[in-house]
């Protein structure tokens, strides 16, 4: 078997892999079969998807589990199988962090490994363009440059363990509702300048071994049938090697999804109308409508992907948890928690809360049994410490159950201020709430949102008349401080009143041990937001979108026009419309502060760099995110980009020099009739600030005309 020789390339491996397979090896490996239920192969480990070993030619089974924030176990089938639920991602976005990005990623393919798995249905980078969107928990926020970068770094810590990662939803499925139907209407430029850029810095920083179409229409075509997208830009111009495997469902024929760049279609005998890649697939090749030649680059590119990851020579090994290997991953998720999470306000510095404060009322949220995760196919059932500490809440079914991970904060909190009395209650009673926030020092209350995946959020609200207990608790207790756990931005209508908020998103299996350690102080803030916070949705390019929600009175539209914001989505929509939102993109505070100067900017052939001086002013340790943003000239489309960022830690009165590198591309525009990327010459502002609202200097660059990849 000459392709095991780990010297030759996985394109050559693969290649001559392929010269020896029948034409039934090939189609086996073209289709995964559904492995959750009655479906499930009897030799299938249950996961979302499964294709059997070719023992014959040395192939291995393709073992596909869903990994959005940690390894799933769909219904807990897999007995004694627990993972690290990660928190969402916005999360690890926030942290601004390659290295955390790096970390969670790494967590999750060798839990995977470890399972037995050696495909990862990870690596979520649409764009969130709407707030509502039901998944934008699985998202990395609103920026290009941000998101794919830490999506592409995340895939790399996946692929770092042997397992093959995807890069999922290609592309544009950025609202949930009616996705399977739904066309994303944009004009070329603006999705190359915004989703499909994000993809692109994904793709060539993390290499996904598979790329997962979506399930809306784009322009009216099927995102797994649309010749443009996996043909012409993804395969050709961007020179992926990889395959595209569909969404589950996400296929609607044989020869016209197979000539338009599909390589592999998922659970096609559950989910979709036909197995088209099986028999009406051969069908096509037989009568010459598909080329041979298509269907050996099909089975070429899945095999060349898992060579490369290390899928034939380092097959994963099933074993059962390892403690050591638990908490390593709790510690990677607890170190995500913490430096993602948001303070997003902290008047007349109540917080961190002081060795002096003896009574706290901990109020709402299930605080004193979890912290809430997200719905769907990404949701971690089961880790270490257990199952649903919540169990029950509703809908019980698909999307949900309502997931609450345990890692209670009421506990986390006692353990984290002994020297306090820390009481709690439910927040059902808003009378009693209020009666022991008054009592107390400090009142904390937790704030849920839960979200899942298939289903959009009707507004911006938080649920359940939780704005009103926050209303009471603040009217009995100034000293209020608010803990949110959604699925991103909600209005907060009590934003003046309330004099502490923290977003901890959906924080994890070590969530509560963030929260307390943030509160009192043990870990400073250094979340910064990746996506814009509206005041409400009159300030979003789409105020009014039908059918969102469960059970909508309204039916959902069949087409979504994203040209109204086009490539501005987020804080350039902010910036074009000249709106305040209630925070913007990269804001987030600290318990210290810091200072930035001295900007400089240099042109140096292709590297483009700025340098400055990040100074911390505070009496407490803490960590910068210093970001650069292009000011594109004045009749530009674009107000802003962010072009580059660092993070870094600084002791109080600590200085150091930074010097950060700019993408060019950020500076560049797609332009459709060449299919490539040009920086007009011109005079460029660069911004230095610790949030796109909030510059502390400005220089400029002058760049001549430069064509880029
Ligand atoms: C989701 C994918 C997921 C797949 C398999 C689909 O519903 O959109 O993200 O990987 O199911 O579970």
């Amino acid at each position: 078997m000459p392709w095991m020789d780990p010297d030759k390339s996985p394109d050559a491996r693969a290649a001559l892999l392929v010269a020896a397979m029948t034409q039934d090896e090939k189609f086996q490996l073209l289709r995964s079969r559904f492995a959750i239920g009655e479906h499930k192969p009897a030799e299938a480990l249950t996961a979302a998807g499964y294709v059997a070993p070719i023992p014959r030619l040395g192939i291995p089974s393709q073992g596909l589990v869903d990994a959005g924030l940690g390894v799933t176990n769909p219904g807990g089938a897999r007995e004694g199988d627990h993972a690290t639920a990660m928190p969402s991602g916005p999360a690890t976005a926030s942290t601004w962090s390659r290295e955390v990005a790096f970390l969670g990623g790494q967590t999750m393919g060798r839990e995977a490994w470890r399972q037995g798995f050696n495909v990862l249905l990870a690596g979520s980078v649409n764009l969130q363009r709407d707030p509502r969107n039901g998944r934008n928990f699985e998202y990395a926020g609103e920026d290009p440059l941000l998101a794919g970068t830490l999506v592409g770094e995340s895939i790399r810590g996946v692929q770092s363990q042997h397992v093959l990662s995807t890069m999922k939803h290609y592309a544009l499925n950025d609202m949930e509702t009616h996705r399977n139907f739904h066309s994303a209407q944009i004009g070329d430029r603006a999705m190359h300048e915004s989703d499909l850029l994000a993809f692109r810095i994904a793709l060539e920083i993390g290499e996904p071994g598979s790329v997962m179409c979506s399930y809306n229409r784009i322009n009216g075509v099927y995102g797994c049938e649309h010749d443009e997208l996996l043909n012409n830009v993804l395969k050709r111009d961007w020179k992926y090697p990889g395959y595209v495997m569909s969404d589950w469902g996400g296929v609607h024929s044989a020869s016209k999804a197979a000539l338009a760049g599909l390589d592999q279609q998922s659970a096609g005998e559950v989910f979709d109308k036909a197995v088209y890649f099986d028999r009406p697939l051969r069908m096509a090749v037989d009568a010459g409508v598909v080329p041979q030649a298509r269907l050996d680059d099909m089975a070429h590119r899945i095999l060349r992907s898992l060579i490369a990851v290390g899928a034939f020579d380092h097959p994963p090994q099933r074993q059962p948890p390892d403690a050591d290997l638990d908490a390593a991953g709790f510690a990677v998720a607890q170190r995500t928690a913490e430096e993602g999470a948001v303070l997003l306000r902290n008047a007349g510095e109540l917080l961190p809360l002081g060795a002096d404060v003896r009574r706290i009322a901990v109020i709402g949220g299930h605080a004193d049994r979890g912290v809430i995760a997200g719905g769907g196919s990404s949701m971690v059932g089961w880790t270490s410490r257990g199952p649903n500490a919540v169990p029950g809440v509703k809908p019980t079914t698909w999307p949900g159950p309502v997931m609450f991970q345990p890692s209670s904060p009421l506990l986390a909190l006692r353990e984290a201020a002994p020297q306090a009395r820390v009481d709690y209650a439910d927040g059902s009673d808003r009378a009693a709430a209020a009666r022991l926030a008054r009592e107390a020092d400090v009142a904390i209350v937790f704030a849920t949102q839960w979200s899942a995946e298939s289903v959009d959020l009707p507004d911006m609200h938080l649920p359940d008349g939780q704005d009103a207990l926050i209303e009471a608790v603040v009217a009995a207790n100034p000293r209020t401080v608010v803990v949110l756990q959604t699925n991103g931005p909600v209005t907060l209508p009590w934003a003046d009143r309330v004099p502490a908020i923290l977003q901890a998103w959906y924080p994890g299996i070590r969530g509560g041990e963030a929260i307390a350690r943030l509160l009192t102080g043990a870990a400073n803030p250094s979340g910064r937001l990746p996506v814009t916070w509206p005041v409400d949705v009159a300030q979003l390019p789409r105020p009014h979108v039908p059918g969102l929600g469960f059970n909508p009175p309204q039916k959902p539209e069949d087409a979504i026009d994203y040209d109204i914001e086009g490539a501005n989505v987020g804080y350039r929509w902010f910036a074009a419309k000249d709106l305040t939102p209630r925070y913007a993109f990269g804001y987030g505070l600290s318990y210290t502060q810091f200072a930035l100067s001295d900007l400089t900017v240099h042109a140096d052939g292709d590297r483009l760099t700025a340098r400055f001086e990040v100074r911390n002013t505070g009496a407490r340790a803490g960590a910068a995110v210093p970001q650069l943003y292009v000011h594109l000239p004045e009749d530009h489309p674009t107000p802003l980009r962010l072009a580059g960022w660092d993070k870094l830690e600084l002791q109080p009165g600590e200085s150091r020099q930074v010097e950060v590198a700019l993408a060019p591309r950020l500076f560049a525009d797609y332009d459709p009739t060449t299919r490539s990327w040009r920086i007009p010459a011109g005079r460029y502002r660069v911004a230095l600030g610790q949030s796109a609202a909030e510059i502390a200097e400005t220089a400029t660059l002058d760049l001549p005309e430069r064509t880029l990849d």
